[in-house]
Order: C-alpha cells, then structure tokens, then sequence
C-alpha cells in the first residue's frame, strides 16, 4: 500500500500587520500583556471586502501546486479546512475550486469543520484516500479569515489579540519511497465544552444552551424562528467567546498525549522528532509542551510570534516557513499536532 507524501506546499499571509500596540488604538490592552500572556508581537489581516478566506488559499494553493510540479486540473479532490468561512454555505471548498479555474474535471471538494485541528483532521482523510488508491492528487488547504469576525472592543480583547489571517496549502501523493510520507494519524474529540471556544451565532440552537432570553428570541416568530435577532447585534453575540484558562490547561494535557500516542504507535521516541510543529495557539502553550516532551529549541517550530492564531492555517503556515528555511528536510520525522475548539485534538507522524 502506498503512504501519502506532501509533494508541494505553499502559504500566503496578507501584507497588513497590526502590531499590538496597534490594537491599543482599538481596545484596552498592552504589547506588555500580550507578549507576556502569548508571545505574540504582531498578527496579519487580510484585506476587507477585497480578500477573502477563499481567495487567501487560492494564493498558497498556486505555490504548493508550482512545488509539486502539477497544473490546478490534475488535482483530484479539495480539502478545505477552515472556520471563518466567506459563507454559511455553500462551503469555500467549491469556492477555491471556482477561484482556481478548476472547471472542467468536476471533482470532489469538502469542507472542514474543525477549528484549529482541522488541518490534522483534513490531513487524516487524505490519507486515508490516498493509500486506499483512490486519489493521486488531493488539495488540503486550512485558512482562515478572522479579523472580519472578531470583537475589537475591549469586552473582546481576551480572543481579539490572539487570532491573526492567512492561509496554507498542501498538494498530497502517493509514494512508495523508503522513509517517506505518513506514518499515521490520531484524531480526539471531546464535546463536553463544546461552548467554552466557540462563535455559536447565528446557528439553529435557538437558545438551547443557555436558554433564548439570551439571544433575545421572540415568543412569537415565523414557523421557523428567527436567525438573527437585535440582541445578538446589540450585545456583541455575534464574535467568538472563550474560556482561556480552561482551554489552556486542556491544551498542555492532550498535545502531548496525542503527540506520544504516534511516536508510540510507531516505535518512536521523541528524541527521534527532527521537528514538532504544532498548532500556534500560545507560545507558552508550546513551550510547555516541548517540556514535558523533552525537546530542544531546534526540534520545535514556532512562528507565532509574527501572525498570532491562524487556527486551520497555522500548521501548514508553519510547516512551509520551516521547509523554506531549511529545518524541515526530506527524510526528517515531522511530528504535527493540534488542539482547539470542539474540543478536538489530533497528531500526525510523518516522514518528510
Ligand atoms: O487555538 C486554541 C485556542 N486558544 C488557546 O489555546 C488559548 C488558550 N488560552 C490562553 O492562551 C490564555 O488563557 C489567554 C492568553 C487567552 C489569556 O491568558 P490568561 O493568563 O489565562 O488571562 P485571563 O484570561 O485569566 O485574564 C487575566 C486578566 C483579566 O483581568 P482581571 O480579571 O485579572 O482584572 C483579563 O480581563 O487579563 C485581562 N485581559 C487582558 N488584559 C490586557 C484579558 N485579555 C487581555 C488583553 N489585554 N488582551
């Protein structure tokens, strides 16, 4: 059976920053706060009304497709990872296909609801198509258009200054090379805190959770209800809400969980990780996971520092910037690993 490859990978950030202190001017916060809490000095943000979460992976996707020596029509499927799509539907899957030009071969194209494991998880299903032999060459884009949906008061601020735009690309193969591609993938879910990271408006749950008076529902609506109420408008209930710390501490539990759980799987150790890439959450986050995992500065990529969360982005983002310059190379074992909302968590232990 043959394993998967990442025979081409691409990334492209929006040319604006916003540093922190930029978003001083916005909201209550601090360089101070933010490098202390986070590591982060600046993040991106795409273009308005010009740019879009679709447009942005249609950038990375055409450097992957150059790096893999193919043209956009011989790709055979579209994974796209991302949770700040340009619509509620119809998916951005579709969308790039359109913005690609990719419209005489009518393949497949899916859209992925995983937050910030979503490239994992979107990486998972390739596989899985891959070595089963039923496609040869598979898109997988994460990317992600936040600065249009985040609060920039200073009620928002705990989210606002973690998250940053930008998107990555890789174009997937088979390969039947010694010491190349895939080794395996671990996907987790935990849906208990399903609320604690969430953007849960507009959505059907009509007040479920925490019941309608909440989001102003009326008693007396249409048959259907209403989508989008005045309340959810006036209060600001239309940009995600977290609970840092909780997420936090679940977040230094299961990354090096999942990470172990494929080193073990594959008789590895983690002093055999050339480079661990993980989902840029926090920096402290990474830190503490390349602690409690034993690895050295050089085993572990980070680059949150310069564009903050990029949630489904921020693995192939990284993972380009660290083949770019030089730190991952063919035959390094590349450890991925992600956690975020849902909660959902995932690895992926490959050879490069
Ligand atoms: O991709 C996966 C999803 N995200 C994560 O993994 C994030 C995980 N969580 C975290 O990284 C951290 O919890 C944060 C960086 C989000 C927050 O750090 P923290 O040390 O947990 O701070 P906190 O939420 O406990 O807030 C401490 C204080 C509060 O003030 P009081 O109540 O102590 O007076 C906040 O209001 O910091 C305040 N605060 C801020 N101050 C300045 C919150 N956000 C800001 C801000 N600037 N941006």
């Amino acid at each position: 059976m043959p394993q998967t490859k990442i025979a081409g990978i691409g990334h492209y950030v929006p040319d604006q920053i916003y540093t922190n202190d930029d978003l001083t001017k916005y909201m209550d916060t601090s360089d101070e706060w933010i490098q202390e809490r986070t590591g982060i000095k600046q993040r991106r943000y795409a273009k308005k009304h010009e740019e879009t979460t679709t447009t942005m992976a249609a950038e990375a996707t055409k450097i992957a497709l150059e790096r893999a020596g193919i043209d956009k029509n011989e790709i055979e499927m579209i994974i796209f990872a991302t949770l700040s799509p340009d619509y509620y539907f119809p998916g951005c899957g579709v969308l790039l296909q359109r913005e690609l030009g990719i419209t005489e071969t009518e393949i497949g194209a899916l859209d992925i609801r995983n937050q910030c494991s979503g490239f994992i998880y979107g990486l998972s299903v390739a596989d899985q198509f891959i070595k089963t032999g039923m496609y040869k060459n598979i898109l997988l884009v994460g990317s992600e258009m936040h600065s249009m949906g985040l609060d920039f008061r200073t009620e928002g601020r705990g989210v606002t200054v973690l998250f940053g735009d930008g998107a990555g690309a890789v174009i997937l193969q088979p390969t039947t090379e010694e010491n190349q591609g895939i080794y395996s993938t671990h996907l987790h879910s935990d849906g208990t805190h399903a609320e604690e990271l969430a953007m849960i408006n507009p959505g059907s749950h009509g007040g479920r959770h925490l019941g309608k008076e909440k989001y102003g529902y009326p008693d007396e609506a249409n048959p259907g209800g209403v989508f989008v109420t005045q309340k959810m408008v006036d209060d600001h209930l239309l940009s995600p809400n977290m609970t840092g710390q909780l997420v936090f501490k679940t977040a230094v539990r299961k990354f090096p969980k999942v990470i172990n759980e494929a080193l073990v799987k594959n008789g590895f150790e983690s002093s055999d990780i050339d480079m661990l890439v993980p989902h840029q959450a926090n920096l402290r986050i990474s830190q503490f996971v390349q602690k409690s995992l034993g690895l050295k500065d050089e085993q572990v990529y980070n680059n949150i520092q310069r564009y903050g969360n990029t949630t489904a982005a921020s693995i192939p983002i990284a993972l380009c910037e660290a083949y770019l310059e030089g730190k991952v190379k063919r035959g390094d074992l590349v450890c991925l690993a992600a956690f975020g909302s849902g909660f959902t968590w995932g690895s992926a232990l490959l050879r490069w």
